[in-house]
């Protein structure tokens, strides 16, 4: 059977009066993105949708979690490649809001956290998880779902998310979903397109790398000997995290400790 084209809303107010014609015991499951969908954000959507009998996509490309302007203007846009990626993951309905309905307080007030949102990609990217969090409260308060996924591939992302549900008493699980990889091991991301197609056997190696070294210190010197650019590689909650340039593509990856 063809599923059905996922009902788009663009106006929030529309959303908020449609969900709340929705009976408590339906269950609702969410993913937000900033669209440029993947095989990763497929996988997410598709278990949402076979765990819950309702599936919500966001699309919102969120530029208080940018701090370079040029990578906010260059984030790739690619709207219906999207819908069929959704259409084929049995997405329901699709929310795409505007910056003016996200932000009716021109971002006057935000979220933070002030321990391990200072560390990692938030060390060199000051204020980036203030925007996450801040965009992701406001999602989750709209569309009130039952459980929201986020890709592991964004590990610092999720457990920040994950904790801010515990802290504020929220009632939404927020479930980890493991990253999807290309054969080469490079984790699957909207940003590798930027890269060239050798760029993207060589990223390969971050994954290689992270895995067989012993110590970060060690991995970071390796992934310099083969030309990235490393931000950081560091430990931490028994995962190692690494953020390396590559052609002056940011990748980020992860991966558990043994
Ligand atoms: O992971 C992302 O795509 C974004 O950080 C998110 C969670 C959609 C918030 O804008």
């Amino acid at each position: 059977m063809t599923p059905n084209t996922p009902r788009v809303f663009e106006s929030v107010s529309e959303f908020i009066a449609f969900r709340k014609t929705i009976s408590p015991d339906i269950t609702i499951g969410f993913v937000p993105t900033m669209g440029a969908l993947h095989s990763g954000h497929a996988s997410l959507l598709k278990k949402s949708a076979s765990e819950n009998d309702f599936t919500v996509l966001s699309i919102f490309v969120n530029p208080t979690q940018f701090n370079e302007k040029s990578d906010f203007t260059n984030y790739p846009k690619t709207w219906n490649e999207d819908l069929e990626v959704a259409t084929a993951s049995e997405v329901d309905f699709i929310l795409m809001p505007t910056y003016e309905q996200m932000y009716p307080d021109q971002y006057r007030y935000k979220l933070s956290e002030n321990d391990f949102s200072k560390k990692l990609c938030g060390g060199s990217r000051e204020g980036h998880f203030d925007g996450v969090l801040t965009i992701v409260m406001k999602l989750l308060n709209i569309v009130s779902p039952n459980c929201a996924y986020f890709g592991e591939k964004d590990y610092q992302q999720f457990k920040l998310i994950h904790d801010m549900a515990a802290s504020f008493f929220m009632t939404v699980e927020v479930i980890p979903c493991p990253t999807l990889r290309e054969d080469s091991g490079l984790a699957m991301s909207s940003r590798n397109v930027r890269l060239s197609g050798e760029g993207k056997t060589k990223a390969g190696l971050i994954y290689k790398i992270i895995t067989e070294s012993k110590l970060a210190s060690e991995a970071s010197e390796k992934l310099t000997s083969h030309g990235f650019k490393v931000d950081y590689v560091e430990d931490y909650y028994n995962r190692r995290f690494v953020a390396a340039f590559l052609e002056g593509v940011r990748l980020i990856d992860n991966v558990e400790i043994k």
